[in-house]
């Protein structure tokens, strides 16, 4: 009898099993960005690390910056060794080094994109990447109509492509529609790719594995039984040297419209027929347009002041660099939202999101309704909590359901106690990166984890709404402290409902 291989480490069986993506060209415009520099590249290098790219496989580095091959695989090195979330292998290194190459490209110039094109045949013939192309468009909005059209034009017909967008997807619903009429000019949705990365990140694909692999939690998963649910995503950064993007985005088109949004969805949505791309974002889609636009005294906006981030002294937004010092950015929102649909009718999902606030923490809470008729003496369930399944998107990923115990001893008291899976326990594996899911899931064409155009229409339509009521007040800003929950007017908001924040 043949024996099975030995697993080193049974909890590590399984993971990483992928297919490899066919050979292509990843061409990064936008290369000498903060993305590429903090994510794109750390990414690619993890998945060399894994040997999860294709062998015949290169890298395009795009654009204005005038370096060559040698000084912008320096910066790559550079950055792997920064931002990286493994130790630097030089083998690996000089493998994705040796596949890399570089182009200094301005946009508005036309014959520079022919440049593009013979490099791109000339690493075609050189490493038998077939004419496959994945373009990854790291930059401003303002610069995507002119890749896009070039890019579009220039299309081979050997071989396939795919386009990553980044985010922002425009500015409201307008402009997003204006760049996806542009898109499908030249391009299928299915060779679109709109990166949310949050969609890439373990803990948030757990939702779904958590609600649709087990059959505890679907039946209990609606109003009847859920009192509401709470969605955080609080960072303790401030705007990062970003002022010029965030000035004219804010939280509200920075994480609510995409990365929240997308929480929501995937927390409320019905269960997809299977885990394909259409399935899983036909049924996002529905919970999207079933959320009704809030009453102004639902959403709350915030501007954070000075305070201490960690012990740290930190300025206030409005002294940030780049900031107008009477700037009405909002740095935090929360808001009361309610699905009009059957499963959730009148159980509201409460979100906040905002920076330089007390502690770097994404969660997703399902706080469920008390028992109806706990059979004992309200002095013993004083410290009882109702149960609440709270989801840690980051950090200290993993699921904990806070449950009643008796107290240990003599007569009965109850208390909240928390039933806890962490990622890091149970699997003995570092989570990875979002945008090496991402990346690979682009390049072997799955869209599952990306949006439809759909789905970012909604979202606008969402934020285009709550903003235009924002036009008529200006609210007192700065109204928090760096280093806090946000503004008063955020607790408020569940305080009214007889609820709470789970911290605040
Ligand atoms: C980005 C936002 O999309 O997400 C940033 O533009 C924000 O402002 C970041 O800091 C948060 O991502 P993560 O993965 O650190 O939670």
């Amino acid at each position: 009898m043949t024996e099975a291989p030995a697993v080193e480490n049974p909890l590590l069986e399984g993971l990483g099993q992928r297919r490899t993506p066919e050979p292509c060209v990843l061409v990064v415009f936008g290369a000498s960005g903060d993305l590429t520099h903090r994510k794109i590249i750390p990414a690619l290098y993890a998945l060399a690390l894994r040997k999860l790219l294709p062998e015949k496989f290169a890298i395009v580095g795009a654009a204005r910056s005038e370096w060559t091959d040698d000084e912008f695989r320096d910066q790559m090195e550079h950055a792997v060794r920064e931002f990286g979330r493994d130790d630097f292998k030089q083998d690996v290194w000089d493998w994705l080094a040796q596949a890399t190459r570089y182009i200094s490209l301005d946009f508005a110039d036309e014959t520079k994109e022919n440049d593009l094109a013979g490099l791109l045949n000339e690493i075609d013939e050189e490493r038998g990447t077939r004419g496959n192309r994945v373009y990854y468009l790291a930059v401003p909005p303002q610069a995507m109509p002119t890749i896009v059209r070039e890019v579009g034009e220039r299309r081979k017909s050997e071989g396939w492509v795919r386009l990553i967008v980044e985010k922002p997807f425009g500015h409201d619903l307008a402009s997003a529609r204006e760049l996806t009429a542009l898109l499908s000019e030249h391009f299928t949705e299915e060779e679109v790719f709109r990166i949310d990365h949050y969609l890439g990140k373990e803990t948030v694909q757990n939702m779904l594995a958590l609600r649709f692999a087990n059959g505890i939690f679907e039946p209990i998963w609606n109003r009847q039984f859920v009192d509401h649910i709470q969605i955080t995503v609080a960072e303790t950064l401030g705007v990062e040297g970003r002022a010029a993007y965030y000035e004219h985005s804010g939280a509200i088109r920075d994480i609510f419209q995409n990365h929240a949004l997308q929480l929501v969805a995937l927390t409320a949505m019905e269960p997809p027929i299977d885990f394909t791309a259409e399935s899983v974002r036909n049924e996002k889609v529905k919970v999207l347009k079933a959320i009704r636009t809030p009453a102004p005294e639902h959403v709350v906006r915030g501007q954070y002041g000075p305070g201490y981030i960690e012990g740290k002294e930190v300025p206030l937004y409005r002294e940030e660099e780049g900031v107008d010092p009477a700037s009405m950015t909002e740095t935090f929102v929360a808001a009361k939202l309610l699905v009009d649909n059957w499963r959730w009718a009148d159980t509201p999902i409460y979100l906040r999101i905002g920076k330089r606030l007390a502690r770097r923490e994404t969660t997703i809470g399902i706080q469920f309704k008390r028992a109806p008729h706990p059979p004992f003496e309200d002095a013993t369930t004083e410290e009882l909590q109702p149960n609440m399944l709270l989801v840690h998107v980051q950090p200290d990923e993993g699921v904990s359901l806070a449950i009643g115990a008796k107290v240990p001893g003599q007569g009965m008291r109850i208390r909240t106690v928390h039933m806890d899976f962490l990622y890091g326990g149970a699997f003995r594996t570092e989570l990875p990166e979002a945008y090496e899911r991402l990346l690979l899931d682009a390049m072997l064409g799955d869209q599952t984890l990306f949006t439809r155009s759909d789905e970012v229409e909604e979202q606008w339509a969402l934020v285009d709404a709550i903003v235009s009521g924002w036009a008529r007040d200006r609210p007192a800003f700065p109204n928090y402290a760096a280093g806090t929950w946000g503004p008063a007017g955020s607790d408020e908001l569940t305080r009214r409902d007889g609820r709470a924040w789970l911290r605040h």
